[in-house]
């Protein structure tokens, strides 16, 4: 990668005997590596490539932010920033040749533009984690203090080289992060959700709650185009489902999207607002926007935390009775957590048909179970009875996405709620995926297979002219 600016190439491979193993050593470690599976195998050499790397990447690094400060001292950000980006990147060149020049350190053309590059990705960037942002194999980055990075690539986690020069340095890109979208963090307030520019999605949470240092988790966003053509492509679903989804959409069913950590929830529920006509007004409601709803008539809401006094804060709950009283046509609420459960409900059953969101759960049941809890939670002494009756009178269907060993992920279960029989919440599985097997390649089969139930929502699909063919509910039907 890069070159200590103080070392020559070969004085760099013979200081470190570590990176150049004896062949005994060689063949001991390659046998010990030809054992593990290919996902521990790959990690072992990014995590062995990242160990030779380090020792010269710190001294680069320490360049790096030794120049960086002495920028810090010498720029004039007000006039930056009326530059264009190809003026910032010249007069930043320059500045850096100059410091060069004093430091005395003597790098070729390539680095020298790379640690341009690079102090700029610091300047207006977000210093080392900037490559890995502009990277679109890179979906998610997860910074555990300054000294270790990963990120996820098609499903796998990777240990990076990158790396801060120290938590202080950690801590001003976080606050950069967080003060462009008017938050902030700091021992008072040690835990922020944020989000990028480009709509990424950003949580940091630093000591006391963090013990070893702050930790940043970054959502990238639009790794995947959440459209349901990429979910087929994907093997997420297939046509057929695709269709049934859109009916589904189109006669304005309630739905409930359920899943666990990053099964793919915010990107189906993405996929399936594409199928809500233009003609709609539609709300939005998130605690950071992360939805890209195409419709030309979208209003977007976001939830805001308390001030530094504890007071101001503006949770999902206040969003949604406020969106009520915007005329929608449709309430979308990013995640269901809490409080906000109960508002959702009496939406969905006066009038506000058609509402979606997502919910972290493990099956179609327990996302249920999940929200009663939730309404349970609010403190309204509801019998257990009504708050089910709500329930199954409100939500209609509930989709169960899963992440998969292979890295994909799949919708698995789709279920329709029919009501209740004394006090439990009725409901049928219409289809689900049946996993056949593990190739060579690790990659997961299966197929989507009906389960035999016809779902009652069809009887409404016909009154509003929505055709679709009774067949593909028969029992053991393959939807291709
Ligand atoms: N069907 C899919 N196939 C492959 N990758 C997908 C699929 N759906 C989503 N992804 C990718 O998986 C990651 C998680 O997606 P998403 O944010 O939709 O999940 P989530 O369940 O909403 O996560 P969270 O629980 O964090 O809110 C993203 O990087 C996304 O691009
Ligand atoms: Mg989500």
């Amino acid at each position: 990668m890069f070159f200590l600016p103080s070392k020559s190439n070969g004085q760099a491979k013979a200081d470190t005997p570590a990176s150049t193993p004896s062949p005994v050593r060689k063949s001991a470690v390659s046998a010990e590596v030809a054992e593990l599976r290919p996902a521990e195998r790959d990690l072992y050499e990014v995590t062995e490539v990242a160990r030779r790397e380090s020792a010269r990447d710190e001294a680069y690094v320490n360049l790096k932010v030794r120049l960086h400060q002495k920028l810090l001292e010498k720029i004039n950000f007000a006039a930056l920033e009326k530059l264009e980006a190809s003026q910032i990147e010249m007069q930043i060149g320059e500045l850096v040749r100059e410091l060069l020049q004093e430091e005395q350190v003597p790098l070729n053309q390539k680095e020298h533009g790379q640690l341009v590059s690079d102090i700029i990705d610091e300047v207006l960037g977000l210093g080392p984690i900037e490559p890995l942002i502009k990277d679109a194999t890179v979906s998610d980055i997860l910074i555990n203090t300054y000294n270790q990075v990963y990120v996820e690539r098609k499903g796998r986690l990777q240990l990076t080289p990158v790396r801060f020069k120290d938590d202080r340095h950690l801590l001003r890109i976080i606050g950069k992060i967080v003060s462009s979208v008017g938050r902030r963090i700091d021992e008072s307030s040690p835990m922020v959700d944020a989000r990028l520019k480009d709509g990424s999605r950003v949580n940091a949470i630093i000591p006391p709650l963090a013990v070893d240092g702050p930790l940043v988790s970054i959502r990238k966003f639009g790794t995947m185009r959440p459209s349901m053509d990429n979910l087929i492509a994907a093997n997420s679903i297939t046509q057929e489902i695709a269709e049934l989804l859109r009916s589904i959409v189109s006669a304005r069913l309630n739905i409930l999207i359920s899943g666990g950590t990053g099964s793919g929830k915010t990107t189906m529920l993405n996929a399936m607002s594409s199928f809500i006509s233009n003609a709609e007004r539609i709300v939005t409601i998130e605690d950071a926007a992360e939805l890209q709803l195409q419709q030309p008539h979208i209003v977007r809401l976001e939830t805001r935390p308390a001030n530094i006094e504890g007071k101001g804060e503006i949770s999902q709950r206040d969003l949604v009775k406020n969106a009520l009283r915007m005329r929608p046509d449709r309430v979308i609420i990013g995640e269901v957590r809490a409080g906000e459960a109960f508002d959702m409900l009496q939406a969905m059953n006066t009038g506000h048909d058609g509402s979606m969101t997502t919910i972290h759960a493990n099956t179609c049941r327990d996302a249920t179970a999940r929200v009663e809890q939730m309404v349970m939670m609010c403190g309204f002494d509801l019998p257990i009875r009504s708050i089910r009756a709500q329930i199954a009178s409100a939500i209609e269907v509930v989709l169960q996405l899963e992440r998969m060993s292979d890295g994909g992920r799949r919708l698995t279960s789709l279920y329709e709620i029919t009501g209740m029989e004394g006090d439990i919440i009725t409901m049928q599985e219409i289809f689900r995926y049946h996993r056949l097997g593990v190739d060579d390649n690790g990659r997961v089969h299966g197929e989507f297979r009906a389960t035999g139930t016809r779902p009652r929502f069809v009887d409404k699909f016909k009154a509003l002219g929505v055709s679709i063919s009774d067949n593909m509910f028969a029992p053991d039907q393959k939807l291709g």
